[in-house]
């Protein structure tokens, strides 16, 4: 792809925290350590957690993402409004995951894949040739249908991975660690248990801490590929309580297979089909007047 020569980074004595936040996407990356997972986020001012942005967040322009010659997103115009939950719906293998690992720059982490087309992160360009793709996968962390602790980490370490890498001091550390993990509603289960392995925790709880890891280091976005496919319906409420509250200070991508959850969830609805969007709206219109006849048969079950 051809990416803008520089993008828009707004000027001015006082910016806003999002575009404090960009500003870090144009930094050089830092010195390669032990893999982090790309659900770790950059520090931000204690204040972003506070602010309400107003409009897009995050924008797709044209994107297609490529496995070898196989096109399986096919040119997706979508917008992600700020502080909101857009669920992403649609049949096995329509490209939901593969459109979703192109906003933070996975997709091309897999051999042979690529992508076209843009992905703003408010007025950034995430494909830009400046911006640091560690930095991008900072701000966008990402929880996995899987809950995928460190096996070798502690609790308190999980979280502090990230935070870590970003240099941040040991007491103020402490005090990070247990803001994400009680943002993530895990604090009170495991606060007398922090030195233990993070493996040693339920399904739900196991997610909660994969949350808690985004979390600690206040990304901008987070992406949740069917986080609730493998807990059980009590583990399944508190993330979806913890994705209502979490809206507040991140805007949520979410992809689910269950359209009760979209229901009770999102705020918005994008249903894809064979890799391209068929239509997005308010969910409540997607699951009762959708526009197409073809999102009208997904989600009264007539198939995928
Ligand atoms: N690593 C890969 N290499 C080649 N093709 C892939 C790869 N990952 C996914 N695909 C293909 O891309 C298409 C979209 O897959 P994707 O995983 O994005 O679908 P999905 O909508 O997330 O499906 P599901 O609901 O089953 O998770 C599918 O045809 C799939 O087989
Ligand atoms: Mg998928």
């Amino acid at each position: 792809m051809t990416p803008d020569a520089s993008p828009h980074i707004t000027a001015g004595a006082s910016p806003p925290a999002a575009d404090i936040k960009a500003e870090k996407m144009l930094q050089p990356s830092q010195p390669q350590q032990p893999a982090p997972p790309p659900d770790t986020t950059a520090s931000a001012p204690p204040s972003a957690a506070s602010i309400v942005k107003q409009g897009p967040q995050v924008r797709l322009q044209a994107l297609r993402a490529f496995y070898g010659s196989a096109e399986q997103v096919k040119g997706v115009d979508l917008e992600f409004p700020a502080n909101k939950v857009t669920a992403i719906i649609g049949p096995s293998g329509c490209g939901k995951s593969t459109m979703v690992r192109c906003i933070n720059r996975m997709h091309e982490e897999i051999p042979g894949a690529r992508a076209e087309g843009k992905v703003l992160l408010d007025d950034i360009d995430l494909y830009d040739s400046s911006v640091d793709v560690i930095a991008v996968r900072r701000a966008i962390g990402m929880v996995f249908q899987k809950p995928n602790p460190f096996p070798t980490m502690s609790i308190y370490d999980n979280v502090a991975s990230g935070l870590r890498l970003s240099g941040i001091g040991r007491g103020e550390l402490r005090g990070k660690v247990e803001s994400a993990l009680r943002s993530a509603g895990l604090w009170e289960e495991v606060a007398d248990r922090l030195s233990e392995p993070g493996m040693g925790l339920s399904g739900g709880q196991q997610q909660r801490l994969c949350i808690a890891r985004s979390l600690a280091v206040d990304p901008e976005v987070l992406l949740m590929d069917e986080p609730c496919s493998a807990l059980d319906p009590i583990a399944t409420l508190k993330i979806e309580e913890l994705i209502a509250t979490l809206k507040q200070r991140v805007t949520i991508v979410i992809v689910t297979h269950n359209m009760q959850q979209a229901a009770r969830v999102a705020d918005r609805t994008a249903f894809m089909l064979s890799g391209e969007m068929v239509e997005v709206g308010p969910t409540q219109e997607i699951f009762t007047t959708p526009n197409d006849p073809r999102t009208e048969e997904y989600v009264t079950g007539k198939f995928g």
